[in-house]
């Protein structure tokens, strides 16, 4: 894989005044670093959502988080995907575990601290998944109030965090509807290959059919273009089309394309971690300060 990395701005000819602009031209705001919270909670939380399996959901659920608790939020990240990346990817080994997420929504009498887990990097924690959580999806049908099940797990902590970030597995199954009606907002990755706007309007109509059904005040908080290439024209042209498309939808983040990430996964680590001083850290930094900018995030 080579190793790109996006320029998050352009500079203006010299003799013009010089003005910052976003990868489609758009002036860059200066995102200023979010002053530090007082005290923490109630959390908004943020579900992270493609049904396009590989766009980078789950590295952008743990660098984003690794950059929020980076600026003193405290971060709750929920993996909701029977795979365990999430879980993995921030250094838990999920098939060791007697209690995941699992439990958690399935049985009655789990208790949510009894799941939860450090992940050793300060302000951010893990609710882990494992492959049993594949089985919810099917003995979940039966429940009552079976799109609601995250929801109501999550409420007893809500008071302890700034932002939960929910990585979503890739299907707009009955897992992703929970993920859905439990979130404020959502936060689409979308990586910059020639289909990736096929499918996002199967799932934006996903996000209303929920918004209309089960949760009213359901947001999309933003488009995040990822894998983003700056020396080819294909990966400009697809986040020009998603502006087109979504307009202001679109973040001015970009996250480039660099082999740091799955260096950084096969560590273990946030990139903030295993490489804190790559673009690639600045990048998830920078998004983490647009999405407090926008009030996304707290
Ligand atoms: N910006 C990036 N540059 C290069 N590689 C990346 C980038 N983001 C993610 N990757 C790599 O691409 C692969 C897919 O990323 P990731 O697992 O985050 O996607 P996902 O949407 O969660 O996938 P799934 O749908 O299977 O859950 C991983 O190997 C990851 O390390
Ligand atoms: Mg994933």
């Amino acid at each position: 894989m080579t190793d790109v990395v996006a320029p998050v701005a352009v500079v203006g000819a010299p003799e013009a005044p010089q003005v910052v602009t976003d990868v489609v031209g758009r002036p860059l705001p200066t995102f200023a670093v979010p002053p530090p919270l007082a005290s923490h909670g109630p959390a908004r939380i943020i579900a992270m959502c493609n049904q396009k399996g590989g766009v980078g959901k789950t590295t952008s659920t743990i660098n984003l988080g690794a950059a929020l608790a980076e600026y003193g939020r405290r971060v709750l990240l929920v993996d909701f995907d029977p795979q365990g990346a999430a879980s993995v990817g921030i250094g838990v080994n999920p098939h060791e575990l007697d209690l995941t997420i699992y439990n958690l929504i399935m049985e009655r009498g789990i208790r949510i601290e009894d799941v939860l887990i450090p992940s050793g990097i300060d302000n951010l924690d893990v609710l882990p998944a494992n492959i049993d959580l594949s089985a919810a999806e099917v003995q979940l049908v039966g429940e009552v109030a079976r799109e609601s099940v995250l929801a109501r797990a999550l409420r007893p902590v809500l008071d302890d965090y700034d932002v939960v970030l929910i990585d979503c597995q890739p299907s707009l199954g009955l897992l992703t509807v929970n993920a859905l009606t439990a979130a404020h907002g959502v936060l689409i990755p979308l990586e910059c290959e020639f289909f990736a706007l096929r499918g996002v309007a199967l799932l934006v109509e996903t996000i209303e059919k929920v918004r209309d059904r089960l949760n009213p005040a359901l947001e999309i908080d933003g488009i995040l273009p990822t894998m983003y290439d700056s020396r080819t024209l294909h990966s400009r042209e697809v986040v020009a089309r998603v502006h087109e498309a979504f307009g202001d939808t679109l973040l001015h983040s970009v996250i480039g394309r660099t082999v740091k990430f799955p260096d950084a996964s096969v560590a273990a680590e946030p990139i903030t971690a295993y490489a804190p001083g790559h673009p690639g850290a600045a990048a998830y930094r920078q998004l983490a300060r647009e999405l407090v900018a926008r009030g996304d995030a707290a």
